[in-house]
């Protein structure tokens, strides 16, 4: 029976480019996708803009744009990155939609129904001279710990120090410098607190790996605490129904942004939304970084079990992106955005190699080494994979005619065992522990390389004998395309269309091409240089 699965990766926010650093999640994402789609099963990808808050309204203005204006650019700035980098959203929305608007309104509507929004009078930092309360990170003064100059109202970037915006010294307002002052305003607050059993019975029951259960367990030890769901104006957003200049905090909005991009989606495409949120039947898988987990694994959870919406199935969590070794950093030159890795010429297929060689289920950070890098894609794409079909392309041009017979014993022997390699690739990529499935294929990737060694098809006088060599070396290489697919689409249509064959999936991969003609190679994968990858990434 075939699986119907809702997939989403975090919905990056409208005030950034994408880097290097998201593509990690996207990427993975993108290949389970692909996956599933050629597993046969019914599979749809979500994804959106997360456009509300503040920064994008200082953004905004510092621009001379509205805010409307600018996350339009944003979205098509985005949207060329991902498609540069085949990502293969079904659809790419944003929360700046009437569908989110009108979830977020259902969702608070029914939150109050149950008596779990509480309001609550709290004192904030105001600047009088802005005329807006300043969240954290629009606050900057010395570190009250050791006393660094120019730190943000929530932690310390030099000592790391967590502390509250009120114990800053020389408190200021980012914007205009002028000294905040404390002021008294009325929040609605999502009483979290009141669903610690719930949750925690969510979260015992396998929807998130298990090092991260140890996580939560933390946090309800500690106690939950309730959450300040609203915001004063101005702000862009979405307004809270019944409460004058109140608008709804980003966080509560945007995962809802999931529901809102499967709503218009389903809208397009003649399908019903609630057949997927409301109703068993579909799995619902989140892709997200370890620095959102508090909002995907608690707040999220209890939004949805308060509006009677279905929960994730599996939330999967990633770690973090580190660049030869060190965090990704703006000043030594190591944040690299998509585009300037697109601009760099460097094949994006390349890039998700090296991710899927890489990625496990694991919340391990990935460490992207340009020399490691450069070996890779070398010694495993191009020497390893597109190397059989351009030797044997070349062969069966010059001698066979352009066309495939059968295999021989041997040959048939391997295609058996690479065949019998599915089941394993299948497990690792659903498990997603990527690079085990790479791993496999490449081993074979090399068995079949010493097959084709070992027989030598270009120094046969007997043609009959080198096309059955060139003939079960070429369904080898079908046989891995096939399994490769998910990681490197656009090569795999390369080989496809070189070995005249359907397009490949999971089932029809075995299948041998037998008295079959097939198309002159075409030069698939370019070797990198590593000192050049290192100057166009870097430097
Ligand atoms: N807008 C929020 C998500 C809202 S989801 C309802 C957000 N946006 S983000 O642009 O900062 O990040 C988007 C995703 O990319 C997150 O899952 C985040 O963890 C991931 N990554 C951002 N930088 C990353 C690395 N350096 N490495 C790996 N993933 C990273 O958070
Ligand atoms: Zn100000």
């Amino acid at each position: 029976m075939s699986r119907q699965i809702l997939a989403t990766s975090a919905l990056p926010y409208a005030n950034g480019s994408i880097h290097l650093g998201h593509l990690v999640e996207y990427i993975q994402t993108d290949i389970w996708v692909r996956f599933q789609k050629l597993l046969g099963n019914k599979c749809l990808y979500m994804c959106a803009d997360d456009t509300h808050g503040t920064p994008v309204m200082f953004s905004a203005r510092r621009a001379g744009s509205t805010p409307e204006e600018l996350i339009a650019r944003m979205h098509a700035e985005h949207s060329a990155d991902f498609a540069a980098f085949n990502i293969g959203f079904d659809h790419y929305y944003s929360t700046n939609s009437p569908e989110n608007k009108e979830l977020c309104e259902l969702v608070y509507r029914r939150a109050r129904e149950k008596g779990r929004i509480e309001e609550k009078e709290i004192a904030q930092a105001y600047c009088e001279k802005c005329g807006m309360f300043l969240p954290d990170r629009f606050i900057k003064g010395d570190c009250p710990r050791c006393g660094a100059p120019e730190q943000y109202g929530d932690s310390c970037e030099v000592c790391s120090a967590a502390y509250t915006p009120t114990e800053l010294k020389n408190a200021h307002c980012a914007e205009c410098g002028s000294a905040p002052v404390q002021k008294k305003t009325q929040h609605y607050f999502f009483r979290l607190s009141a669903m610690a059993a719930e949750l925690q019975t969510w979260a015992a029951s396998g929807h998130i790996q298990t090092e991260i259960r140890n996580k939560l367990q933390e946090w309800f030890r500690q106690g939950l605490q309730d959450w300040d769901i609203s915001r004063d104006a101005p702000y862009f957003g979405f307004q809270i129904p019944g409460a004058e200049n109140k608008y709804f905090y980003v966080w509560l909005d945007a995962p809802i942004g999931y529901i809102a991009a499967t709503k218009n989606f389903c809208a397009q495409t003649g399908r019903d939304w609630e057949d997927i949120w409301l109703k068993p039947g579909w799995e619902i898988h989140h892709f997200i970084g370890k620095d959102i987990l508090y909002f995907h694994t608690l707040f999220w959870p209890a939004m949805l079990l308060t509006a009677g919406l279905r929960t994730p199935d599996q939330v999967h969590i990633h770690g973090f992106l580190t660049i030869n070794g060190e965090k990704m950093s703006k000043s030594r030159g190591t944040f690299i955005q998509a585009r300037r890795y697109i601009d760099s010429g460097l094949n994006p297929e390349y890039l998700r190699y090296y991710y899927a060689s890489k990625l496990g289920s694991s919340l391990n950070d990935l460490d992207l080494n340009i020399a490691d890098f450069a070996a890779k894609v070398n010694s495993d794409l191009v020497n390893k994979l597109v190397n059989i079909g351009s030797r044997l392309g070349s062969i069966t041009a010059k001698k066979l005619n352009g066309q495939l017979s059968a295999p021989d014993a041997a040959g048939r022997q391997i295609l058996t065992e690479i065949t019998a390699a599915q089941n394993y690739i299948i497990k690792a990529y659903d498990s997603l522990e990527y690079q085990q499935a790479v791993r496999e294929i490449m081993r074979w990737a090399d068995a079949a390389n010493k097959y084709i060694n070992d027989n030598e098809p270009w120094n046969k006088k007997n043609l009959e004998e080198a096309g059955a060599i060139c003939t079960a070396g070429l369904n080898c290489l079908k046989i891995l395309t096939a399994y490769i697919k998910p990681v490197l689409p656009v090569i795999a249509g390369g080989i496809e269309k070189f070995l005249n064959c359907k397009e490949l999936n999971f089932s029809n991969a075995g299948a041998i091409l037998i008295n079959h003609p097939i198309n002159v190679y075409e030069h698939l994968a370019k070797r990198v240089d590593e000192k050049e990858a290192a100057r166009k990434l870097l430097g």
